[in-house]
């Protein structure tokens, strides 16, 4: 199993949810978050002091796949995500041991 983590516009986030379901996902954790790129938050609606760094507001969406349909899932992700402005966001993929649903006590890639 692999957990994708996309750090995304918060704008771009139905279009996004709406391509996964598509391709089967069936869950999805959202966060707000903030954080800064190598623009250092500048690239995006400039304010202030260019030496000083600005968070922007994101949107952390994590899943967790089969690692098969990985390679895919990326080219959706970038799909549904990208302007091709600074700022679209970054993806994340990280391996995942295992998994457990709570109510049936399953375990593996069978519960996702
Ligand atoms: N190395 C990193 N580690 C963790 N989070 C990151 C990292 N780089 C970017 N992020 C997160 O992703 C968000 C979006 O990054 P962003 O799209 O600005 O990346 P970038 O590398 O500056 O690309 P671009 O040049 O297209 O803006 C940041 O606000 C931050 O929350
Ligand atoms: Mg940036």
């Amino acid at each position: 199993m692999t957990r994708i983590e996309a750090v995304i516009q918060p704008s771009r986030l139905e279009t996004l949810k709406n391509a996964l379901l598509v391709w089967g996902v069936d869950g999805l954790t959202i966060t707000e978050v903030k954080g800064f790129g190598r623009q250092r938050g500048h690239g995006e609606m400039y304010r202030g002091s260019e030496y000083e760094i600005q968070y922007r507001p994101k949107l952390k969406v994590e899943f967790v796949v089969p690692t098969s349909l990985v390679p895919r899932l990326l080219d959706v992700v970038q799909k549904a995500v990208g302007t091709g402005r600074i700022g679209d966001g970054k993806v994340f993929v990280i391996p995942v041991e295992d998994a457990v649903r709570v109510r049936t006590g399953e375990r593996g890639d069978g519960i996702l």
